[in-house]
């Protein structure tokens, strides 16, 4: 049994996760801003609300004061998707999926190093929209950016965790129903969870700093 920790966990596919991570018998603690029903009919050992990465400065503080074990599992699921085009570029739109897309999860993983251990591993929900080889249909810039940095920050954290022993993969999710996505998608949450779960927990320390899809392909960066 080991103890995980999922950072927006009250819907989409960190909700589809922090379930997963139960049913296969672990202890699994959640990180949102804000409960559903959902979430709470989960069970989970702990859920921690008001875990904001707009709010960078508080979260190594919400984390000590709530928080006394180490976790083997980090997962930063959290993010958010607008639309912008070169004739419709909405500045502000792309600033904040950079706060939220990029800083949030660098922010959310510098909260809980002091709860990281030797072998754990850290996860980042990325996107292959951030894929800059794989990017043939433009658009979406903000989104696209953010995702892009976020594997950068995220190859960063690989090489300067490593001492430590601890792994970071960027994982894809697929194309997912959720409130993301309108509904639209590929698949629903609980397949991208058990392609998410069976991908992360098969990667060791020698994989660390790689971007992954749920189905268990490499993508280019
Ligand atoms: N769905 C897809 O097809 C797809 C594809 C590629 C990548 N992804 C990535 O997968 C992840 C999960 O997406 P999803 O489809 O499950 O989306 P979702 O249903 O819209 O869920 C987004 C999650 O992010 C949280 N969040 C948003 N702003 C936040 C903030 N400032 N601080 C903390 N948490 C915040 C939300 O919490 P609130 O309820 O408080 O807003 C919610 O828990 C995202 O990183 C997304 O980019 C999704």
């Amino acid at each position: 049994m080991k103890n995980i920790a999922i950072v927006g966990c009250n819907r989409g596919i960190g909700l589809a996760l922090a379930k997963k991570y139960k049913d296969e018998g672990h202890q699994v603690y959640g990180f949102c801003r804000k409960t559903s029903n959902e979430l709470n009919e989960l069970g989970l050992a702990q859920v921690v609300e008001g875990f904001d990465v707009l709010n960078p400065q508080e979260l190594e503080k919400l984390i000590q004061t709530n928080i006394d074990v180490k976790f083997d599992r980090l997962l930063h699921v959290s993010g958010i998707l607008t639309s912008e085009s070169l004739d419709n570029f909405n500045y502000e739109q792309v600033k904040k999926q950079f706060e939220v897309n990029t800083i949030g999860p660098i922010a959310s993983v510098k909260s809980f190093l002091s709860t990281l251990n030797e072998n754990s591993k850290v996860g980042l929900v990325t996107s292959r929209m951030g894929s800059i080889e794989d990017n043939s249909s433009g658009g979406r810039y903000g989104y696209r950016m953010s995702k892009a940095a976020l594997n950068m920050a995220g190859k960063s954290m690989a090489i300067d965790l490593e001492p430590q022993k601890i792994g970071v993969y960027l994982l894809h999710p697929g194309y997912v129903q959720t409130d993301m996505t309108g509904n639209n998608g590929n698949i629903n949450t609980t397949e991208s969870a058990d392609g998410l779960f069976n991908v992360f927990e098969s990667k060791t320390l020698s994989d660390s700093g790689t971007f992954w899809h749920m189905n268990g392909e490499q993508l280019p960066w």
